[in-house]
């Protein structure tokens, strides 16, 4: 990367540096992400979100671990349902593979050598008994033993720790009776998530789903992948916790390539991510804009203007029509934006400065944006829209709008008419 390229990525990264610090995002390291040669680069990583003040919660996994351990014990791992039956002669070497996955993240997360990513990062990392087990019982007659669901989670402790110390959690659930359950660690981070009001679960997996549309999945096309039977089995199971952290009020799940060095840093800190984001909160950045967000729109359209797709309009323009902006803030971010300036007595109004980010394109942005404008039109009593435009008049076609003519404009507007730009004037009744 060329210094001109590094700098400019930081510039990039900073909306959300801004946007994410005091917030919770779960993370799951799962046992082959332990094994993983990117292991000690996602620590890494770790420490320094948490050096950029984001709250993280760790949950990890050691499903190949514990493998390995019975294996070498000579005992043979059995599963229902894709879960692991945790027989109690089996037990003693489950919870060495838990302790020893536990042990290795602590270890990493407490490296500070010089002239290492990890110097002078002084990370504290706790575990604890925080989450209380119960067995999963008898599932299709089989009894699963000491394979457990969470039962109870202290958040009142986590959240206590979360603003100075990494909480870890290992896949484990005691009992008031004294005894450990063994626990899924996915199900166990989307709880703790749920819990928690996380802003964001992590997930590491080979497998994930990627479109050139959008990386961002409602829960219902999540559902319909599952139903599909489009993803892998393992995927399926990881989309069944993002859906349900979802619904339950976490606002993003994401699942990240697990094969990709750098992928947490890519997916939370760049606008092409580096996985696939579930979310139902698409539509949700939506809003009218401020006088804080003049910076945010002029970085947008500045670019468009200079290419000749958008006229140009002086900060201090912008100033003045603010109140009739819309925008789509994406993390910190101004990703799209409309104007609709009306001319009150006249019952009309000029749909003006449409402009939705390259990288976040054909997702619909535009469309939903066109369509708050005229709702908005509409509620302030005008009847005709129109729009002037070089090269997205077939866009405005496919959204209602007609080819009109200069006479219908209103007469302030037709003065200022550019007759050499040769904008193609189209307009729309509102119902
Ligand atoms: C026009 C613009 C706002 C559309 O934003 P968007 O969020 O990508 O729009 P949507 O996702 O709602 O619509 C995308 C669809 O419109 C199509 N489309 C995009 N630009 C088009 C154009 N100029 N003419 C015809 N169709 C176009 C896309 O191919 C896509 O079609 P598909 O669904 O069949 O794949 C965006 O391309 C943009 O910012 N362009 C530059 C600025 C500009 O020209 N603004 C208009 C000033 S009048």
């Amino acid at each position: 990367m060329s210094q001109a390229e590094h700098i400019r990525w930081f510039r990039g990264a900073a909306p959300y540096i801004n946007a994410f610090r005091g917030k919770t995002f779960v993370i799951v390291i799962s046992g082959e992400m332990l094994r993983s040669k990117l292991f000690e680069h996602l620590i890494h990583d770790i420490a320094l979100c948490h050096h950029l003040g984001i709250r993280l919660l760790l949950v990890h996994g050691s499903r190949e671990q514990i493998d390995d351990r019975l294996r070498e014990a000579g005992i043979e791992s059995r599963f229902h349902r894709n879960m692991r039956i945790s027989e109690k002669s089996a037990m003693p070497v489950i919870l060495q593979a838990i302790h020893d996955a536990r042990s290795s993240i602590e270890a990493r997360l407490s490296m500070g050598l010089p002239n290492t990513p990890m110097s002078g990062s002084d990370i504290s990392v706790i575990s604890g008994n925080f989450v209380t087990g119960m067995p999963l019982g008898v599932i299709d007659g089989i009894d699963m033993q000491y394979s457990g669901k969470p039962r109870s989670i202290d958040c009142e402790a986590l959240r206590e720790l979360l603003p100075r110390h990494i909480p870890l959690l290992s896949p484990l659930g005691y009992s008031r009776s004294g005894e450990l359950f063994n626990l899924p660690s996915e199900e166990l981070a989307a709880e703790v998530a749920i819990q928690l009001g996380a802003e964001k679960l992590i997930f590491f997996s080979r497998d994930y789903i990627r479109r050139d549309r959008s990386d961002q999945f409602s829960t219902a096309e999540c559902l319909q992948l599952i139903a599909s039977g489009e993803a892998s089995d393992s995927l399926q199971a990881l989309l069944g916790h993002a859906v349900h952290a979802v619904q339950q009020g976490v606002e993003r799940v994401h699942i990240i390539d697990s094969t990709l060095d750098g992928a947490l840093l890519q997916e939370l800190f760049t606008r092409e991510g580096a996985g696939m984001m579930v979310t139902n909160r698409f539509y949700e950045g939506l809003r009218q804009a401020s006088i804080d967000d003049i910076g945010g729109i002029l970085e947008l359209i500045q670019p468009l203007e200079r290419a000749g797709a958008l006229i140009p309009r002086s900060r201090e323009q912008l100033e003045l029509d603010i109140d009739h902006f819309l925008v789509i803030e994406k993390d910190g971010m101004i990703v799209g934006c409309i104007a609709c300036i009306p001319d009150a007595e006249a019952r009309i109004g000029e749909i003006a400065c449409l402009a939705v980010h390259p990288e976040f394109r054909n997702a619909g942005f535009g469309e939903q944006l066109l369509a708050a404008a005229e709702e908005q039109a509409r509620k302030a009593g005008l009847e005709r829209l129109y729009i002037l435009t070089t090269r997205t008049s077939h866009w405005f076609l496919e959204h209602g709008y007609q080819p009109a003519s200069l006479e219908m404009l209103p007469q302030g507007r037709q003065r200022r008419y550019n007759e050499a730009r040769k904008s193609i004037i189209m307009s729309k009744t509102l119902d």
